[in-house]
């Protein structure tokens, strides 16, 4: 462990922990009260994140005592830096009205943490707090100010203890980055030794050791992430690594293909190609309550991929693509039962009679690092680059009745709407575009001819983890353009919208 964030409940915890990593330095994230171990695993430096509370109320948050008294720096943020005020003797009282937004701190003193930064004496933050210091603790002083806060910044460098009220791991503090970077490794003086080149070969070392000779089966959904964990293993453990692909007939153009040949002849890896379009698409045959569809598909899948399993035989380990978020969000310290929105089906969910010990290779990592350790590991920068796809499907793409007709004009509007975003540049720009559709006909003309046939709607997004999201605001001529094209270039499609919700309140796929 080399740095250690202590989570408070703040919607962007997780950005603390990716920033620190983009400086070069492994950090985790753990619940402030779930830190014993943590802590006793001696981090170099310790972060207190933001979140909800309000720390003059009794039973708030606070952080273990021993955060302050093991020698290493602290910085505290937003309710971290009210916190370690409270518990190092300051005064914190609640804020008549709580500040959110776009700041400029002044800055009034020289600091570490600063350096680099605020050269013109102001500097661009995105603040946000409820409560207020009226007086900071002992042996610290006042760094930065804005206008509404004295204690913007303050700092107790003899301790090496920091606390800021504005949030430097969003993007809306500009040089945000470099606050963190200065923290880990000019004040905690971390080199930065966290790269994918290293990652690689400590986690090629740590496969073989967790698994010896046994044999590991994984399934490979096309995506991003089982595909890097699948050739992270087998560059571990060459063949003892079987990789099984489930053709459910619900994917897109040419995907199946793209898939089995990139790893059967591109990486040689011994893979299972199971061809279950049938099966699928039977027992989903009437069916059109989303849930009951992934559910469905989701049994169905576990079928498939049991009976392929046994042809492996033997197989110990399962693979799995979890990623970093997935490992916290279900430890989150506010992380209280949640309603099911929807029931994702994910590859690797497999059930536990399977009885199979997991390897996950990428726990530790986030989406973003997934990807760049696919291109230390030689994957293809379009594959790496890929818009994530779900495990159902274009079914949950087709609201209501799902049938091979509707799948194939749906596939041919998707590969039209992607064709266009690629031309135009702004494929990476966007985190995830598809069309969907629609199950209602509307009347059209064409030539001199009435039509009658689908809407499609198209939707595209830009977001970080696809937890939030934001629809994306094309040009309209570019709308226009590929409007023009999937109604001209697709039979069964005679009208094109766009679908301009976030989320929330919508969510990204349609169901
Ligand atoms: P929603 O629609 O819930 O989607 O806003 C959030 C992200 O999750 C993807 N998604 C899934 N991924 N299995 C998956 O592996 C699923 O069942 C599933 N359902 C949604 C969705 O594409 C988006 O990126």
């Amino acid at each position: 462990m080399t740095v250690l964030v202590l989570d408070f409940g703040s919607q962007v915890t997780q950005l603390i922990a990716r920033r620190v990593r983009e400086a070069g330095v492994y950090c985790e994230i753990v619940p402030y009260n779930k830190a014993e171990e943590a802590l006793a695993k001696k981090p170099r430096a310790i972060i207190l994140s933001g979140g909800p509370a309000s720390v003059t109320e009794s039973d708030t948050p606070r952080a273990p005592q021993q955060v302050f008294e093991m020698g290493v720096p602290v910085l505290g943020i937003c309710y971290g830096e009210m916190t370690m005020s409270a518990q190092l003797g300051g005064r914190v009282e609640a804020g008549h009205s709580r500040e959110f937004g776009r700041a400029d701190i002044h800055v009034e003193r020289p600091s570490r943490l600063l350096e680099g930064l605020a050269e013109s004496g102001s500097e661009p933050v995105w603040m946000s707090h409820g409560d207020k210091i009226v007086a900071i603790p002992e042996g610290f002083s006042v760094v930065a100010t804005s206008e509404s806060s004295p204690f913007a910044v303050i700092a107790d460098e003899a301790r090496r203890f920091y606390g800021v009220q504005f949030h430097p791991e969003v993007a809306h503090t500009p040089r945000g980055a470099t606050i963190l970077s200065n923290f880990v490794r000019g004040i905690a003086g971390i080199e930065p030794e966290w790269n994918m080149h290293a990652f690689r070969a400590a986690m090629v070392e740590k496969i073989r050791k967790q698994v010896g000779s046994a044999k590991v089966i994984c399934g490979l959904s096309g995506g991003v992430d089982s595909s890097v964990a699948a050739v992270l293993i087998h560059e571990a453990i060459g063949d003892q690594l079987t990789c099984i692909f489930v053709d459910t007939g619900l994917m897109r153009a040419g995907e199946a293909d793209e898939v089995v040949t990139l790893f059967r002849d591109h990486y040689n890896i011994p893979l299972i190609h199971a061809e279950a379009a049938d099966l699928f698409l039977g027992r989903l045959k009437g069916v059109s309550d989303p849930e009951q569809k992934r559910k469905i598909i989701g049994a169905a899948f576990i079928d498939v991929f049991d009976k392929e399993s046994q042809k492996v035989g033997g197989a110990e380990f399962l693979a799995q693509g979890t990623l970093y978020p997935d490992v916290i969000e279900s430890i989150s310290a506010t992380g209280g039962p949640s309603v099911t929105i929807k029931s994702h089906h994910n590859v690797g969910g497999l059930p536990a009679y399977m009885k199979m010990k997991l390897v996950e290779p990428l726990r530790e990592l986030f989406k973003d690092e997934v990807r760049a350790l696919g291109r230390e590991l030689g994957l293809p920068p379009a594959f790496v680059g890929r818009h994530p796809f779900p495990g159902p499907g274009l079914a949950i793409r087709i609201p209501g009745e799902i049938t091979e007709e509707k799948l194939e004009i749906l596939r041919k509007a998707d590969v039209i709407y992607l064709d266009e975003i690629r031309k135009a540049g702004l494929y990476d720009n966007i985190w995830q575009a598809f069309a969907v559709l629609l199950p209602v006909r509307t009347v059209g003309v064409m030539g001199d001819g009435r039509t009658y046939d689908h809407v499609c709607a198209l939707r595209a997004v830009t977001s970080s983890d696809g937890m939030t999201a934001d629809y994306y605001p094309f040009e309209h001529s570019f709308l226009g353009r590929v409007s023009t094209r999937i109604v001209n270039e697709v039979r069964g499609i005679n009208r094109v919208v766009y679908d301009v919700t976030s989320k929330p309140p919508g969510t990204i796929e349609w169901e």
